[in-house]
């Protein structure tokens, strides 16, 4: 009897150790995880702001919540920290990561066809020096004051932007600038442009007269169909909202760059 247990245990133990062995490299996991005491998570009034207003962010950059007029009040101070705080930048320069890597990806036809379109408000330019003076969206937005800034033609580059302008014009790609900036600032747009390092664009497509009171999402899908007519194809399309990117003769892929401070339709 007692030999025979001793047997059953040597079987056993052989196969503990047999399997031990065989899974050992499963192992290094602890087998009992231990939380923390006390990890119920602590909100707070500041916090619950913080978390609505991350929300409200989220539903304007998915274009659930067209069409808003200003920036909530009480995000006010959430949206001027995630635009002067590293938040902004960071979201940007990840689009224009993604982009540059799908540019890379793509095999230019030899025919000098292929199009990148790029707005140019808050995509290629940066109006933030006026918006710091306007409540960063918290301001019902005021054109006859906007179009003053226009004209000052101080539009700061936004770096990344200008990094994959660079890149997509060094691989081939052919550039539109389609703004909804009007033709009267014409002169002004390619002055500021040109100091803030973009150069060699193919066209710079501006509002005519014809074109005043259409949506930004009716103009651009016109002049999109007109340069698909002329045989050109849209690959890349760059914008901040959604009606640069949205509508008829849209690009193979869009990149969606944040803005929390103001929505046009
Ligand atoms: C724009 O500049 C061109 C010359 O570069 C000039 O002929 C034209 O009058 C200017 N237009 C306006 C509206 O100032
Ligand atoms: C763009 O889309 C068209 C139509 O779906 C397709 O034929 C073409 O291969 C696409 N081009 C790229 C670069 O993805």
């Amino acid at each position: 009897m007692t030999i025979l247990r001793i047997f059953i245990f040597l079987v056993l133990f052989t196969v503990a150790i047999g399997n031990e062995n065989l899974n050992s490299h499963v192992f290094p996991r602890p087998l009992i995880i231990e939380y923390p005491e006390n990890n119920e998570p602590q909100y707070y009034k500041d916090d619950e702001v913080q978390l609505k207003c991350t929300s409200w962010r989220f539903a304007v950059e998915a274009n659930n919540l067209s069409p808003w007029k200003t920036v909530p009040e009480e995000c006010a101070h959430y949206v001027r920290q995630y635009i002067v705080g590293p938040g902004y930048n960071m979201d940007i320069d990840r689009v224009s990561d993604e982009a540059v890597a799908f540019a890379n990806s793509v095999n230019l036809g030899a025919d000098a066809k292929d199009v990148w379109v790029f707005d140019v408000d808050e995509t290629l330019l940066s109006n933030l020096p006026y918006y710091a003076d306007h409540g960063y969206g918290l301001e019902i937005f005021d054109s006859m004051e906007f179009d003053k800034w226009v004209e000052t033609g101080m539009a700061p580059a936004l770096g990344s932007s200008l990094k994959l302008y660079q890149e997509v014009l060094s691989l081939g790609f052919k550039v539109f600038l389609l703004t909804g900036r009007s033709e009267r600032h014409r002169n002004v747009t390619v002055e500021n442009l040109m100091n803030a390092g973009f150069h060699d664009w193919d066209k710079l497509i501006l509002r005519g007269s014809d074109d005043h009171g259409k949506t930004a999402t009716t103009y651009k899908s016109e002049r999109r169909n007109e340069m698909v007519e002329e045989g050109f194809r849209i690959v890349g399309n760059s914008g901040d909202q959604w009606s640069d990117l949205l509508g008829s003769s849209m690009s193979n892929r869009s990149f969606k760059l944040p803005n929390p401070i103001y929505y046009i339709p």
